[in-house]
């Protein structure tokens, strides 16, 4: 019979939930009916469907740090949504009577948190931490012929997280039918030694079981497989499985391609079991051939070539959509990020959703791959140092033997700013989790994030792991690089400047900590930020002037839910304000800061918008981001002088500034110059007219018509010319039909309290986006409208095919 089946039967476990949110006593039993619960779809987070609420998860801080001198009441901390309490999911799964004799398996990769697994109503698995990929075998409580009931409860907890967490099934979740001889979970380790550009050694350690009362006499294929999809190599080996046992191979390929970040070129190894010449299982792995090197003095090096790491952290909540995770949603996270050159996340503070490392393997970003934000000492009620003794080496050994195969990951991090670090006993563990990633996997080099480093090296913490991170610390690159030569380094967390998008407020100077307004905003001039923070060129300037110093990751790449600092206790707020892009994805000013400075595109930007009624004749600065050195402003035609960029000024030595500027309606433009003095480049501001009409900017023409897939509809008020009216909230309506449906919109304002998944929203400072998901199988146009009162209302189609 097992020969007519695949060898191994993988399906998602999307659709055909049942969810509640409420603790059922018989939540388990088959006898239960659940008709009146919700019917969702997995990844699911129910939090994200709000409502909002300063009651939602209030945080008395109890543990002081940050400059913060009392205990305080976070009200957004995580997100002002509810992402705690109990949660109920229920599937019937019909099991084939052939699979008799075959193992069953369901894999999460994640559930949000403290997930307990029932099938049959019996408890088969779970797992606490809510970030950590896991793999159940359900094989000796599955009725096989008939169906069977797969139960989940979930209970994230109040008080677990400084940020939004989602709750629920909010990654994937699979079942699998194996043969009951097998490729385990995360079965294979490769790494790729004696790279030249003749030839490259793979070396594969993949480990089999045996779940089966037979012999276990196989016959082990590994196949490697180029770009192309051309095999390039292959071993076959004979062994014998009693239960567990790791096969190790070695394989030659001739003139590898390289895994890089412009050509991310990727291999797949596929591994495959015979029994007396019968196919009984194969597991398929990615990997790249690259070569990575961190030296103390001169930086990183990807494949012999110098790299400077220009990082961003990144939270893992997708904006509008919460926590669930949808690829389209990362894949244009990714996208947004590499338009202005970030070139590497790490996925603070957390395992990130696999998908999105087999995103950045294909994108060719290098990821900095981070376990905790909590060893013992605790930084909220019920985060992770409630777990980490029992849990710790269970979770690290789990998220590195998942994560080990990419060749995006360059570095394991063990700590996010462990308070741990201001203990003598803080080295010990960190020496204890860096000995359990070097045991799992030599090939990458451990690191911790340290806020507070001179703790941390007098503690020995900086020593245990091979590289430290330190945060906020640009003026200390240098002291610690003529006191530890040796220690390879990088700002792990830089920047946290603060601001909401197209919000300006005069003076327009450094604000530290931010001035706090009553709309709970955040000006753009980029210059505020809370007391461990500062504008971004204070980093540039270490960066330039430190070429020991792999790079930054600033914080943060996108706005994210949650820790709306500087207002953690001022209500409405409930996003953060870090972000590069705001929590929609739309650029805020510092977008082309860092695109000036990290990619070789001509970059000519300039801010505030010009409509600042009421205020003609007063002076308003204008700021200018420019990868050229010199240009000149002009209001209305008339000069406003040259700028040229000054090395000895930590500002106007990465951006251009025109500190008084009349103000007076009409056209600002910037003439940028080329070396000769010949104009180069152009770019202006105008005073908008009154709101006009909405237009709308699809991402994409075309989108995949399997459900998933996504376009993301920028949305713009103009004037009747067509130019951006800046301060225009006029509410828009959507209505979206044919092949696909509206799922969320938002307006990347932190302090809106209006529902993600609501098909009216004000705009922000005259924007707002749309997201529209694709219909299963409805192939066909999607229309999508948008109107608002007294505006000419927008219309397009997209196709989904
Ligand atoms: C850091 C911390 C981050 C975030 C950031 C905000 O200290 O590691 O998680 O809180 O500050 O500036």
């Amino acid at each position: 019979m097992s020969n007519l089946l695949p060898t191994r039967i993988v399906n998602f476990l999307e659709y055909g939930w049942k969810f509640t949110k409420e603790d059922i006593e018989n939540a388990t039993s088959d006898k239960l009916n659940d008709a009146s619960w919700e019917d969702v779809r997995v990844p699911h987070d129910w939090a994200i469907d709000g409502p909002f609420s300063p009651e939602n998860d209030k945080q008395i801080r109890e543990v002081i740090a940050d400059g913060i001198l009392a205990p305080i009441i976070h009200t957004g901390r995580t997100g002002g949504l509810p992402v705690f309490g109990v949660g109920w999911y229920r599937k019937w799964i019909h099991i084939p009577a052939e699979y008799e004799g075959k193992r069953i398996y369901i894999e999460f990769d994640g559930i949000m948190s403290n997930s307990s697994i029932y099938i049959n109503g019996i408890q088969a698995g779970g797992w606490p931490c809510g970030y950590t990929s896991f793999s159940i075998d359900l094989t000796d409580h599955i009725t096989f012929g008939d169906k069977n009931l797969l139960a989940v409860r979930v209970e994230p907890k109040p008080g677990a997280s400084r940020w939004y967490t989602g709750a629920g099934i909010y990654r994937n979740a699979r079942l699998l039918v194996k043969s009951n001889i097998n490729v385990k979970y995360c079965g294979t380790y490769i790494t790729t030694t004696d790279i030249s550009q003749k030839c490259a050694t793979v070396n594969i350690r993949t480990e089999l079981l045996n779940q089966s009362n037979a012999n276990g006499h196989v016959t082990l294929a590994t196949c490697i497989y180029d770009p192309l999809e051309q095999l390039v190599a292959e071993e076959k080996i004979n062994l014998t499985i009693e239960n567990e046992e790791t096969a190790v191979q070695q394989l030659q390929i001739k003139e590898p391609q390289f895994w890089d970040i412009k050509s991310p070129f990727l291999y797949k190894a596929v591994s495959s079991i015979f029994i007396d010449g019968e196919l009984v299982d194969s597991y398929e792995s990615t990997f790249g051939i690259r070569e990575i090197t961190f030296d103390a003095k001169k930086g990183f090096f990807l494949n012999g070539s110098y790299l400077k790491l220009n990082g961003v952290c990144m939270h893992h909540d997708l904006g509008a959509l919460g926590a669930a995770i949808n690829v389209r949603a990362m894949e244009r996270q990714l996208e947004v990020l590499k338009e202005f050159g970030c070139n590497s996340i790490r996925t603070s503070h957390n395992p990130p959703a696999p998908e999105l490392l087999f995103l950045c393997d294909r994108m060719g970003f290098l990821v900095i791959d981070e376990a905790f934000d909590e060893w013992r000492v605790a930084k909220v009620k019920n985060g992770y140092s409630q777990l980490f003794d029992e849990w710790a080496e269970k979770d690290l050994t789990a998220f590195i033997k998942r994560d080990r195969n990419h060749p995006c990951v360059i570095m394991w991090s063990i700590g996010n700013e462990i308070l741990d670090q201001n203990t003598p006993e803080g080295a010990k563990t960190a020496a204890w989790l860096t000995g359990i990633c070097h045991a799992l996997d030599a090939t990458r080099p451990v690191t911790a994030g340290f806020n507070t480093p001179d703790n941390a090296i007098k503690n020995g913490l900086a020593e245990a792991v091979d590289i430290p991170g330190w945060n906020y610390k640009p003026h200390l690159y240098k002291q610690y690089h003529l006191e530890h030569p040796s220690w390879v380094m990088y700002g792990s967390e830089t920047s946290s400047c603060v601001s909401s998008r197209g919000e300006y407020y005069l003076p327009a100077v450094e604000e530290k900590p931010p001035v706090m307004r009553d709309n709970l905003h955040v000006t753009s001039y980029d210059l505020a930020g809370p007391r461990w923070a500062y504008p971004p060129e204070y980093e540039f300037m270490a960066q330039d002037e430190c070429p020991f110093i792999l790079g930054e990751y600033v914080w943060t790449g996108f706005d994210y839910l949650g820790e709306p600092t500087p207002y953690n206790t001022e209500w409405p707020s409930r996003s953060s304000y870090f972000g590069i892009v705001d929590l929609c994805g739309i650029p805020k000013d510092r977008y082309y800061s860092y695109q000036s400075q990290w990619t070789d595109k001509e970059v000519l930007h300039i801010f505030p918008h010009w409509n600042w009624e009421g205020m003609e004749g007063e002076f308003v600065p204008v700021h200018c981001y420019t990868s050229f050195e010199e240009a000149e402003l002009f209001l209305n035609g008339r000069s406003m002088g040259k700028r040229k960029k000054d090395p000895s000024n930590t500002f106007t030595r990465y951006r251009l500034i025109w500190e008084e500027v009349p103000y007076e309606p009409g056209i600002l433009e910037v003439v940028a110059y080329n070396p000769d003095g010949t104009a180069a480049k152009t770019a202006k501001r105008q005073t908008a007219g009154k709101p006009y009409k909405v237009v709308l900017i699809p991402d994409r023409q075309e989108i995949k018509a399997d459900g998933d897939d996504l376009c993301y509809i920028t949305v713009r008020i103009e004037d009747e010319n067509g130019i951006l009216c800046p301060k225009a909230n006029n509410e828009i309506s959507f209505d979206v039909s044919g092949a696909g449906e509206f799922l969320a919109a938002d307006n990347g304002d932190q302090t809106s309290l209006v529902l993600f998944q609501s098909p009216a929203r004000p705009a922000f400072n005259g924007m707002c986006m749309l997201t529209v998901r694709s219909l299963k199988d409805a192939q066909g146009e999607i229309s999508i409208k948008a109107s608002g009162a007294g505006l000419i209302e927008a219309g397009i189609k997209v196709k989904s095919l």
